[in-house]
């Protein structure tokens, strides 16, 4: 697989959000480069780190789609909960002792369809919504940034 190549078509131009979105590619990406490399190792460590980030972007997208008050959230997060699962079934294949390549290779292809594809369609979706949101409440996102990263720095 190629990298992917973070570009202005992945861009929502809701900053926060497009940062998020881009560290989840090059966590993809460093799967992929685990498996140039064949490095065993650090299919799991990064395996880990994008099952982490991932579950906290999304805790912290489905908040601002709560407070924009925005009417599809259950079924945007019907669509989280799902990938959740995905990846969490992929990191407990690897605990379970599979081949740590077989899985990086699962791994990075499904990922890299379903994200690029979420962003352009459901992601889409939610930005007038949450663009004026985000206007009035900047107070309120750094206080959730911290709460759920740990930071106000994504
Ligand atoms: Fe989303």
């Amino acid at each position: 697989m190629e990298k992917i190549i973070w570009s202005r078509d992945l861009e929502l131009g809701i900053d926060i959000i497009d940062a998020q979105h881009k560290r989840i590619v090059d966590y993809i990406n460093d799967i992929n480069g685990a498996i140039m490399s064949g490095d065993r190792e650090s299919v799991y460590l990064v395996m880990e780190q994008l099952r982490d980030y991932t579950m906290d972007h999304f805790a912290f997208e489905e908040q601002l789609l709560e407070q924009s008050g925005y009417t599809l959230l259950d079924s945007h997060k019907q669509v989280h909960r799902r990938f959740e699962a995905k990846v969490e079934a992929m990191v407990t294949e690897l605990g379970n002792g599979t081949d740590p390549m077989g899985v990086a290779r699962r791994a990075k292809n499904t990922m890299k369809v379903w994200l690029i594809q979420h962003i352009k369609h459901e992601d889409q979706d939610y930005l007038p919504v949450v663009k004026k949101t985000l206007k009035k409440n900047q107070n309120w996102i750094n206080s959730s940034l911290k709460r759920i990263f740990g930071s106000a720095t994504v």
